[in-house]
């Protein structure tokens, strides 16, 4: 579970960035985030990857106390949630399968393990024939999916996306939320923010609206509520 208790933060230049989040997410649920742009939904991202530290409540993820946690404990932490960027931030020098591979093999993973897993998960994001591919042979949308897969690497039990379709040309932007919702399929929490209206509309999910760094609606439906 994932729980904000009145998470507010400032930036060292005093920005007020969320100004009192309440959030309860449960394991296995769908959230998107949405809001306009400068609402603070990046800012809650990176509250739960620990990029950034809360000002004040309390904020906890899967057990985790990340009011409380030590420096030290953060890459600790960051292994077992997956992360993805708008800008997919794949190793350029890495084929597909070393881009995955890697993110076990820094977490100690046997080779045996990574040799059994890598082509499963690569088959999960429909690339297992581009195994061998370095990222800058693949269109924009595969090597997000690349990255899904990476961030699917070690088993993580939530995915955090921030803008994942915003580098990608709109038609594959379904598929990558398709994907995304095939993830939370197979149990994972699942927390999406975008701006693409037509896709939060099209998945009737949760949809948490972000304003001024206040949450400012949370319902299921399109964005702006129930449609069906
Ligand atoms: N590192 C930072 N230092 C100071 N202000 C920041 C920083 N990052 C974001 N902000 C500010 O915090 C507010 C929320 O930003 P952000 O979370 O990136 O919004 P969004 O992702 O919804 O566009 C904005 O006013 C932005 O300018
Ligand atoms: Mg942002």
């Amino acid at each position: 579970m994932i729980e904000f208790k009145d998470v507010k933060k400032v930036y060292p230049n005093g920005t007020e960035a969320l100004g009192g989040i309440d959030l309860k997410i449960e394991d296995g649920e769908f959230v998107f985030i949405v809001g306009v742009s400068g609402a603070g939904k990046s800012t809650l991202t990176k509250l739960l990857t620990r990029e950034e530290k809360i000002t004040s409540g309390s904020l906890t993820v899967n057990g985790f106390d990340l009011s409380r946690m030590p420096e030290r404990k953060v890459p600790y932490y960051r292994r077992r949630i997956g992360v993805v960027f708008q800008d997919f931030r794949l190793l350029p020098d890495m084929t597909v399968y070393e881009n995955v591979a890697f993110a076990m093999q820094i977490v100690g993973e046997p080779k045996r393990v990574i040799k059994r897993r890598v082509p499963s998960i690569l088959s999960i994001v429909g690339l297992q024939d581009k195994a061998s591919c370095f990222p800058d042979q693949l269109a924009g949308g595969e090597q997000q999916r690349v990255a899904l897969a990476r961030a699917l690497a070690n088993n993580p039990a939530t995915i955090i996306a921030d803008e994942p379709t915003g580098n990608i040309d709109p038609r594959l932007s379904l598929e990558i939320m398709n994907l995304l919702i095939k993830i939370h399929r197979k149990n994972k929490t699942v927390i999406v923010v975008t701006h693409e209206k037509q896709l939060v509309d099209y998945f009737q999910q949760r949809v948490v609206t972000i304003d001024g760094g206040n949450i400012v609606s949370d319902r299921v439906g399109g964005m702006f509520g129930e449609t069906v």
